[in-house]
């Protein structure tokens, strides 16, 4: 059966995500000085890149080629939350955009009759979603001394209000192609 053309464009969607992500982190990266972050942001960027050539020879082995996309969902963030102002922030905005990313590809998952290519896809990549969740989490609990606790949970719920404005926003705009998306039920993301 082919790939219907709301599928292609929500495959081409994550592929351009991850790319957004890899060159995201990988600016990042190129940025820190030697540290445990350095070395992890490290490894994110290039997990990131993996995925969006998972998504490519997912496409390709479904036989097609992903769509050419302009729509950056990280870009849309940055404008709804303010650019981050120091590594704490940068991890919070990140913590709540990993989540967003389980989130949607648990989502993904529970479309009744979901392609085997595609499952094991988004299987793959989660592995490394969930790694990604745990280290930001934990690079910002060591960062509680530094910029304190209270701080850094009032960051997360301002990044999480404009995740939830910039979600609700795409889904309102590509209603009409992520339209299947919205009668599965996933099970409930990670927190
Ligand atoms: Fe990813
Ligand atoms: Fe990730």
């Amino acid at each position: 059966m082919l790939l219907s053309d709301d599928e292609l464009w929500a495959l081409s969607y994550y592929r351009t995500s991850e790319i957004n992500g890899s060159l995201f982190f990988g600016r990042l990266a190129r940025t820190l000085k030697p540290s445990p972050i350095q070395h992890d942001l490290t490894k994110h960027f290039a997990d990131e890149a993996q995925h969006a050539w998972y998504w490519t020879d997912c496409l390709d082995r479904l036989g097609t080629r992903p769509i050419k996309m302009s729509d950056a969902y990280q870009d849309q963030y940055l404008e709804a939350a303010g650019l981050p102002v120091n590594l704490m922030e940068i991890m919070a905005i990140t913590l709540v955009f990993e989540r967003r990313v389980i989130n949607q590809y648990a989502r993904h998952l529970a479309v009744p009759n979901v392609r085997a290519e595609v499952k094991e896809t988004i299987e793959r990549i989660m592995e490394d979603e969930r790694w990604h969740v745990q280290w930001v989490r934990d690079a910002l609990t060591g960062m509680e001394d530094r910029f304190g606790k209270d701080t850094i949970a009032e960051t997360l719920r301002r990044y999480k209000a404009a995740d939830r404005e910039v979600y609700a926003h795409t889904l309102a705009e590509h209603e009409a192609r992520l339209g299947f998306l919205l009668d599965a039920h996933p099970r409930a993301p990670e927190d």
